[in-house]
């Protein structure tokens, strides 16, 4: 552990107290937020505690080497912290990284110039204002892939270090996707409600008030409203249910799933579960898997409910006396990546859809045939919570269709990594389900 001796003590306080005063104030004024600022003021001691208690530089050594090698670099401390975390010198080159950032960022290296390892240009920018002279900068930013995150970066100054190779800049991002998500879903939810269930609803108390007024006293007129009103609350039931699981879905979309899923299992369930329903038109399942087919990454309860409202619509969009085939193949390459995957179809035997409703199939709310989807119980939301899942699986789907004939909707999904004998191994696991939510320069 290195030794903190009483001058260098005085020179780390008198230095950082400018950086940690900016902070608090930020705080204080509500620019940030307590919990980043308790990262940054973690992150900027850290950074002081290192160049305090380094010890001198050696001469004429490869700097970049020199850097992977400084002893006491605080990497463990740094790790402990919440939030990615990068410490960068003078020439903009990182001396440290957290484990966070490594997760997040896909960063790994350290010696190297920032900008060839995150090529965002408005991290860039903020890293060039400070190194001009400002001491500290935040903003919010998006980084783009592979599904869109918001952070708050702080980027500050650390003093007394021109010159040098110890850490003279901060980064510290903090993550607001959950909180962003959750206030566009909440709005989203808003919207969507009042909007969709107003109809239902005024046409349930138009109902109520009829039978309390002149169709109090006809028997028949009462068994037919109450039927309607039925129905409609029946509607309105599923619209709140599908809103609800769309809402889950969004928030969490940017969170990889971690659990392993086998795809037999998950088509059994659905084709016993849907059974009754297909049978009302003489439909059958069949369920066929490639033998050798690799487990997915994945969370059960939602690669369930993907596979439930895919058959559900195979079964309502489906003519009677046919047969509904759910099929899973590996694949070598899941489409626009390396990755090994697995390809899962439900296809029926249906009117099919025209080529140019295809496009907008998952967008919530679209139908082709709005009464018709109506009449069969839909609420327009299956596609669209499928699409969401798919999204955080990090998978692809695909609609073919013809009409008269048919429809398959085919959905990709990454396959778990090769693992050895045992085929366990959950280091693996975990590696992938970090690795896999990685922005890459
Ligand atoms: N297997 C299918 N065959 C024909 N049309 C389909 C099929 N699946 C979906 N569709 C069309 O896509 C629309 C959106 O599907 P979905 O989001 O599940 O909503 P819902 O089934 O509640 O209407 C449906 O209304 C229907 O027009
Ligand atoms: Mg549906």
């Amino acid at each position: 552990m290195a030794e903190l001796r009483v001058p260098q003590l005085r020179v780390l306080i008198l230095g950082l107290a400018p950086a940690v005063a900016v902070v608090a104030l930020l705080a204080a004024g509500g620019l940030i937020g307590i919990g980043p600022a308790l990262t940054i003021v973690a992150a900027i001691v850290a950074g002081g505690w290192w160049i305090a208690t380094r010890p001198p530089a050696a001469q004429g050594t490869d700097e970049t080497e020199h850097i992977a090698a400084a002893p006491g670099l605080p990497e463990h401390l740094l790790d402990q912290l919440p939030d990615p975390v990068i410490l960068l010198n003078d020439a903009r080159e990182i001396v440290a990284i957290n484990r966070q950032a490594r997760d997040v960022l896909g960063i790994g290296a350290t010696g190297r110039d920032l900008a060839l390892s995150l090529r965002h240009p408005a991290v860039l920018a903020a890293v060039e204002t400070v190194s001009s002279g400002v001491p500290s900068i935040t903003e919010e930013i998006t980084l783009p892939v592979p599904v869109p995150r918001s952070f708050t970066l702080h980027v500050g100054g650390l003093p007394g270090t021109a010159g040098t190779d110890a850490p003279g800049m901060v980064l510290v991002l903090h993550d607001e996707t959950r909180a962003k998500r959750a206030e566009q879903s909440r709005a989203d939810f808003v919207a969507n409600v009042s909007h969709k269930l107003r109809s239902p609803l005024s046409a349930v108390i138009g109902f109520i008030e009829t039978l309390l007024g002149h169709a109090r006293d006809d028997a028949e007129a009462r068994e037919r409203f109450l039927g309607v009103m039925h129905s409609e609350a029946q509607r309105m039931s599923r619209l709140v249910n599908d809103l609800l699981s769309l809402a889950r879905v969004e928030t969490n979309e940017h969170v990889p799933p971690r659990g392993i899923v086998y795809l037999e299992d998950v088509f059994n369930g659905v084709a016993d579960s849907l059974q009754v329903r297909a049978a009302e038109k003489d439909i059958s399942i069949v369920v066929s898997c490639d033998p050798d087919l690799p487990p997915v990454i994945g969370e059960a309860d939602q690669i369930v409910q993907v596979f439930q409202n895919l058959v559900d619509n195979a079964i309502k969009y489906g003519r009677a006396d046919t047969e509904i085939r759910i099929e899973a193949n590996a694949v070598g390459r899941m489409p626009g990546s390396d990755a090994a995957g697995v390809a899962a179809s439900v296809t029926d035997q249906g009117e099919g859809i025209a080529a140019e409703h295809l496009p907008r199939l998952t967008e919530r709310f679209y139908r082709v045939d709005e009464g018709r989807s109506r009449r069969l119980g839909g609420t327009g939301l299956g596609l669209a919570i499928v699409k969401h899942i798919v999204n955080r699986h990090r998978g692809q789907i695909r609609v073919d269709s013809e009409e008269g004939v048919g429809t398959t909707v085919t959905v990709f999904l990454p396959a778990r990594p090769e693992t050895d004998e045992n085929g366990e191994d959950e280091s693996e696991i975990t590696r992938f389900s970090t690795g896999g939510d990685v922005t890459k320069a």
